[in-house]
């Protein structure tokens, strides 16, 4: 395993970190992988501080609704392959991840009352807040948003940290949603977000595609 895993991240001081400023060399050169070496496969210990990385995304009031499902067993990667339209890097990664995201705020009570106990928020504010989020997100639309939103953000923590450990990952939406949540035992009040194919790289990616210019995709104070 070529990355070092730093299970304490937790306890960085970001601002002193004088590696920080490598966070903007890590997104300029994170790539969707499509080479990966099949002969090598995550250790226990990489997925569970790629996991880890990936819990520090930001979610709506801290409510984290989301799960990960990582598949290795060889057979199972075979039927993963097969429900994602037959995409063959995902064998080679060794490790597919089903980001899922919830379509209601089940964290609610425990969340908002951390949100008291830190003095963040005094008791009666985070239960109205609480009983907020609860009515808002009862709308179907409104609940299928809020996975995908939270979810996404944390699809992205993955990719950076997988990154930022000399891994190759790669996001994916074209799979059999149904199929692979049937598959993946994912109840019904959750949804499968994104896969994340994620292993150690087989070599260079092709050149990047390129993207729209600043100038085409910022708009100032209005559309
Ligand atoms: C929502 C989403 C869905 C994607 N689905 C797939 C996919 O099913 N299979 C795949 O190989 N790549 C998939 N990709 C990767 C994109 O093709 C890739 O991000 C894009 O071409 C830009 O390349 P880069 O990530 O290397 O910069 C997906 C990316 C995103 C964000």
């Amino acid at each position: 395993m070529r990355s070092t895993p730093n299970t304490d991240i937790r306890s960085v001081d970001v601002a002193h970190d004088e590696t920080f400023p490598k966070a903007v060399e890590a997104l300029r050169t994170r790539r969707s992988g499509h080479n990966f070496d099949p002969d090598t496969d995550l250790d226990d210990e990489t997925l569970k501080a790629l996991i880890e990385d990936t819990t520090l995304a930001p979610s709506s009031y801290n409510l984290q609704p989301w799960e990960f499902v990582a598949v290795q067993d060889d057979d199972r990667l075979d039927d993963v392959v097969e429900l994602a339209f037959g995409q063959e890097h995902i064998r080679d990664a060794g490790t597919a991840i089903l980001v899922v995201g919830h379509t209601t705020p089940e964290t609610a009570d425990r969340v908002f009352e951390e949100w008291a106990e830190a003095g963040r928020m005094d008791e009666e504010t985070a239960e109205q807040t609480k009983e907020q989020t609860v009515g808002l997100y009862a709308d179907d639309r409104m609940g299928r948003d809020y996975g995908i939103r939270n979810a996404s953000l944390a699809a992205a923590n993955l990719l950076h940290s997988a990154h930022a450990r000399g891994l190759s990952a790669t996001p994916m939406i074209g799979f059999d949603a149904e199929g692979i949540a049937e598959y993946l035992g994912i109840p019904d009040d959750k949804i499968p977000v994104m896969l994340i194919a994620v292993g150690p790289s087989g070599g260079e990616e092709p050149e990047r595609l390129p993207r729209r210019a600043v100038d085409e995709v910022l708009h100032r104070e209005e559309y």
